[in-house]
């Protein structure tokens, strides 16, 4: 890690690009209080045939303490890496992550990071695995126990307290790693598609639950999703992102009110659904537009055009114009992840498998 950090200082600053925001939300966000703040974050990884690969280029992002804010996106536009460097798993390339003014220097204590995989320790019990993070912290055994134990609860687990992780269902052990990552109680929660391996009614419920508890306790929550449905029913705020390399696209505050209680009756609400298809048209246009352009990449490298023109049939960026066996693997990433219709490529599956 340290040696990438310290290949990563040695290279050339990034072009520095104006943020893609628009005028009237830029303004909003410069004004809000910034508990967590990213500031021209570049992240580069080494390239897959040497070089390196520009992941991310120059985001900056503020949040206020107490904000619930939802980071939305097609894959690999660096949302991960972006959590990540605010876990202080690594440090950015450029730019400065901070959290309470503090700049991140590696994991903290106060702040709680959970990914998509529930990542348990299979030789533990859920509760000694929702005790984890609270162990070697000055907590005593029993106080331990009870917390562990009134989140199993209140997450319907009270009965799969002393179950191993591999006697508990994939939704059962999300839960679980959802209490551990609350145990101890972080300010901040970074969360990346923390639901996203739950079947769809055990979403919900984990979602209602979730909500309920962040309406009640204000932490600050940065949520990772390529859910369009579940970053405006949860956030106060939603960002969007695209690639590649990933940038800040747009950002739109959710004029829902809280508590939100139910969470699937917002979904016929109109005030959802117009935020859902301005949000969905960009992310769209966004998709198809790096479709295009990746699709355009791999024609050039398979027909070694050193002109770089795009083919014919990728003239126009019109949906309709896109070939019906795009060749790029990130646009079928894309469409798997349903940010783009499946009517748009031919055989999705088998163009997947190939990838
Ligand atoms: N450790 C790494 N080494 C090399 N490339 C990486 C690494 N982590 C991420 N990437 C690349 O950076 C881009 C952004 O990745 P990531 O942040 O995981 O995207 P997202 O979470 O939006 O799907 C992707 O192209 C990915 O392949
Ligand atoms: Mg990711």
């Amino acid at each position: 890690m340290t040696n990438l950090s310290e290949r990563f200082r040695t290279l050339r600053p990034a072009r520095k690009r104006a943020p893609d925001l628009d005028g009237a939300d830029r303004q909003g966000a410069d004004d809000r209080a910034s508990y967590v703040s990213i500031k021209n974050l570049t992240q580069r990884f080494p390239g897959r045939q040497g070089g390196t690969f520009l992941a991310v280029e120059d985001v900056s992002f503020k949040m206020a303490r107490g904000e619930f804010v939802a980071v939305i996106g097609p894959s690999g536009c660096g949302k991960s890496t972006a959590l990540n460097v605010l876990a202080g798993v690594f440090p950015p390339t450029e730019g400065v992550a901070a959290i309470g003014g503090v700049p991140v220097a590696g994991p903290r204590p106060d702040v709680g990071y959970m990914i998509a995989r529930d990542a348990l320790l299979p030789w533990r019990r859920a509760r000694q695995n929702v005790e984890f993070f609270l162990e070697n912290r000055g907590v005593s055994r029993k106080e331990r126990r009870a917390r562990a134990e009134s989140l199993l609860e209140s997450m319907g687990l009270g009965d799969f307290k002393d179950a191993y992780p591999h006697q508990l269902s994939q939704g059962m052990r999300q839960r679980v790693s959802l209490a551990r990552t609350l145990a101890p109680n972080p300010n901040l929660l970074l969360m990346d598609e923390p639901f996203s391996a739950l079947d769809a009614q055990t979403r919900r419920d984990v979602q209602e639950w979730f909500l309920e508890i962040w309406e009640r306790e204000h932490k600050t929550v940065l949520f990772v999703t390529h859910d369009l449905e579940e970053a405006i029913l949860l956030a106060d705020r939603v960002v969007v992102m695209t690639g590649q390399p990933g940038r800040i696209h747009l950002e739109r505050t959710v004029p829902l009110p809280r508590p939100r209680g139910k969470l699937a009756l917002w979904l016929f609400n109109p005030t959802f659904r117009a935020l859902h298809e301005e949000i969905w048209r960009d992310l769209e246009t966004a998709s198809l537009q790096n479709n295009v352009r990746a699709a355009g990449a791999d024609w050039r490298a398979s027909e070694g055009d050193e002109a770089g023109a795009a083919p014919a049939h990728l003239h126009h960026s019109g949906a309709g114009d896109l070939p019906e066996e795009s060749p790029a693997p990130l646009a079928m990433e894309r469409h798997r992840e349903g940010l783009l219709p499946r009517s748009r490529f031919a055989n999705p599956e088998a163009s997947w498998d190939q990838a």
